[in-house]
């Protein structure tokens, strides 16, 4: 199948939202859509999968019609179909996995399985974004909270990761301890800011080396919120998020310091956090690195970060079987 085309095609449905954008190589995005499904998991307090798939197959071919319709790209114009083949809940992969590789056969057009991990890595060159290299990445999203040195675009490195917990799920569960819905991030940003810190909650593994841990600092608020149950909601969120920021920050320092690169990128769904976007402004100027981040709608899932890895896998003609796998780590493609 020949792969001359301008465009790819990025097909993300690992989680909750059902993504797909049209994306150049040099990270242009032609046209984007994402059909989200907070209104369906905001019950329950996060993401129930048999719902989160049963969705995707509602909404995958709604949202490629409609990114195709908007942008009167031809089928013909793609170089490939990237899709997102995990990490990532398995029902929810398979839809968007069977959902390009019918596309795929129907039009001609080659498939590439990608690794959603290495989409958000490359979030922050999207629409402009330029990251110098080499780099130290922290990805903080709701499944991951990752430390990596990339040499280059695709040789990456995992310095650090959870060990527990991922920082957006604490953000998640510590909402929902609250009683504030689903996804818990934007909710408590914005709680904490009318907040005042009162108690100073555990920074767990903050002395040692490059990992994370945040299930103890979950529970630290948990066991607080049952020995202080006339605290405020926002006492409570500025509390917890000065000890995320503390945590995130402090390891970020760590690995400048170990690593010395050229540039520092913050992506993932967290990386929406106007605390953490200031804070590692701080960390950044303080010791003379750039500071990367990717625009606010692309920090949390998109399809055009799929669609951008896909270049990558095509420039390096990395074909990879477009079979879902739950369990992919950030090295791999
Ligand atoms: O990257 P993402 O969209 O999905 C995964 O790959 O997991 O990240 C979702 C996570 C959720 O845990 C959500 O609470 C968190 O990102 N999030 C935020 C913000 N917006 C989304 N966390 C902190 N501050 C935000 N503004
Ligand atoms: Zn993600």
């Amino acid at each position: 199948m020949k792969t001359s085309g301008r465009l790819v095609l990025g097909i993300e449905t690992s989680c909750d939202d059902t993504a797909v954008a049209l994306v150049q190589s040099d990270g242009t995005v032609i046209a984007a859509q994402t059909a989200s499904q907070t209104d369906i998991h905001t019950m329950y307090g996060g993401v129930y999968p048999e719902l989160a798939s049963r969705a995707h197959v509602d909404k995958i071919i709604p949202t490629v019609q409609s990114v195709i319709e908007q942008s009167g790209v031809r089928p013909s114009e793609l170089a490939s179909i990237g899709v997102t083949r995990g990490p990532g809940l398995i029902g929810s992969l398979i839809v968007g996995v069977n959902t390009a590789r019918g596309l795929g056969d129907g039009w001609q057009v080659p498939v590439i399985g990608v690794n959603h991990l290495r989409g958000h890595l490359r979030s922050a060159e999207l629409e402009g974004g330029k990251v110098r290299y080499p780099a130290v990445v922290l990805l903080v999203s709701g499944g991951h909270t990752v430390l990596a040195f990339m040499q280059d675009v695709t040789t990456i490195v995992r310095i650090g990761t959870t060990r527990d917990d991922s920082v957006g799920e604490a953000y998640d569960k510590v909402a929902r301890m609250l009683g504030l819905g689903y996804p818990g991030g934007p909710i408590i940003d914005k709680m904490a800011v009318d907040g005042k810190v009162l108690v100073r909650f555990p920074r767990p593994m903050m002395g040692q080396g490059l990992d994370f841990s945040f299930s103890g600092l979950k529970s630290a608020v948990s066991r607080y919120l049952e020995s202080e149950p006339g605290a405020r909601a926002e006492d409570v969120a500025a509390a917890f998020v000065d000890a995320c920021m503390d945590v995130l920050i402090g390891k970020c320092s760590r690995a400048l310091a170990m690593y010395k690169p050229a540039s520092l990128v913050v992506v993932g769904g967290v990386a929406a956090s106007p605390q953490l976007r200031a804070e590692a402004k701080k960390l950044c100027h303080g010791n003379g690195v750039e500071l990367c981040l990717p625009p606010l709608k692309w920090s949390t899932d998109n399809g055009a970060m799929i669609g951008l890895a896909a270049w990558d896998y095509l420039s390096k003609d990395i074909r990879l079987d477009a079979s879902p796998n739950t369990s992919l780590s950030i090295e791999d493609f």
